[in-house]
């Protein structure tokens, strides 16, 4: 019935024989088979949240997708670790293969081998010119409104400044927006800065099909646009490395004030081990308030948890209308 409803063609949606012009992003160990599936039932492009990568995850989430063609995605410079990871989900013939964060050069030559369209998550113009380097087949523009890790640039200049590049060096790169897109005043505002369809990560987290504890649900639902904040938190707290530049976008939790602009403590090996056990537990049981929930500004704008189709087709129905109506609300 809802696919039916959605009426929203670009290139992207063309290129990729999709119905809606969005991709659900690959949060780590969040994006699992069920939720990547009921993305491309629903008309989108599904990718499993590869995160740092671990074997036994990547086969399960593959698994849980059953038939379903899904893609997959990796935090670039954790993959560059093992390798071995993306042979592994290549061999699962993916729709695609994301890479954010890191220089996508030494992964890309067995992406285009495979066959597999390559995706790689910027947040800069000059990451854009690297991905464009490495042959990617869209760029994804992320805006620091993002949940998760991320740049400094806002959503709002970087995806037309990205377009701009792209229309000058690279016409037939498909560019997709990303960051603080949960609706279809969201998707509407993307395609009309340039882009060719929409990343979305936040929303889908009050989904039924992400792997999320309710409990992170129920936080997601309770949390306005004011109460996030970038923050090395949770990278202190489980000892990631992360490059410098990246800051992980999440909700202003217990855990996350207790130790935002104390991260020299927090990593105090007097300390960390105590809070990283604390922080694993609180992720695992979905115990909000001891651990960091990761998420965008848009929490402001999600009220309810619903299936991914059903957020699909509203967003889309929504965006078409205002795309229609554009012109009209213009010149009032
Ligand atoms: C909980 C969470 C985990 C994420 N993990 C990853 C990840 O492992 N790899 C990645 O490329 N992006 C990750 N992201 C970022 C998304 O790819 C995307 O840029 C972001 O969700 C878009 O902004 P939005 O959350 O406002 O929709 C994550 C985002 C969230 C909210």
């Amino acid at each position: 019935l809802f696919h039916l409803t959605m009426a929203i063609a670009t290139r992207f949606t063309r290129r990729f024989g999709l119905d809606a012009p969005i991709v659900s992003a690959p949060m780590g160990m969040l994006a699992g088979g069920r939720l990547a599936a009921a993305v491309t039932r629903a008309g989108g492009l599904g990718l499993i949240g590869g995160g740092y990568g671990n074997a036994e995850w990547l086969d399960q989430a593959f698994a849980d997708a059953g038939n379903v063609p899904v893609g997959c995605g990796f935090i670039t410079w954790s993959l560059a670790r093992s390798p071995d990871l993306l042979d592994r989900a290549l061999a699962r013939a993916p729709t695609a293969l994301m890479l954010s964060f890191g220089d996508p050069a030494p992964m890309a030559p067995a992406i285009h081998a495979a066959g597999v369209p390559l995706i790689c998550q910027v947040q800069s113009v000059a990451l854009a010119r690297a991905a464009l380097d490495a042959g990617a087949a869209v760029i994804v523009a992320q805006g620091s409104e993002a949940g998760g890790h991320g740049g400094d640039r806002g959503t709002l200049t970087l995806v037309p400044e990205v377009a701009d590049l792209l229309a000058k060096t690279s016409p037939d790169t498909l560019l997709l927006a990303a960051g603080g897109i949960v609706d279809g005043r969201g998707v509407a505002a993307a395609l009309m800065l340039g882009a060719d369809g929409v990343l979305m990560g936040s929303r889908l987290l009050a989904t039924p099909e992400a792997d999320v504890p309710d409990g992170f649900r129920a936080t997601i639902l309770a949390t306005a646009g004011d109460e996030t904040v970038r923050t090395a938190v949770p990278d202190v707290a489980r000892g990631y490395d992360w490059p410098p530049g990246f800051l992980a976008r999440s909700i202003r939790t217990d855990f996350v004030d207790e130790w935002h602009g104390r991260e020299g403590a927090l990593a105090d090996p007097a300390t960390n081990p105590r809070e990283r056990a604390r922080y694993w537990a609180g992720f695992r049981s979905g115990d909000a308030a001891n651990t960091v929930v990761m998420a965008g500004e848009g929490v402001g704008l999600v009220h309810s948890v619903a299936p991914v189709a059903e957020v699909f087709a509203a967003a889309v129905a929504e965006a078409e209308q205002l795309l229609a109506g554009a012109e009209a609300r213009i010149r009032r």
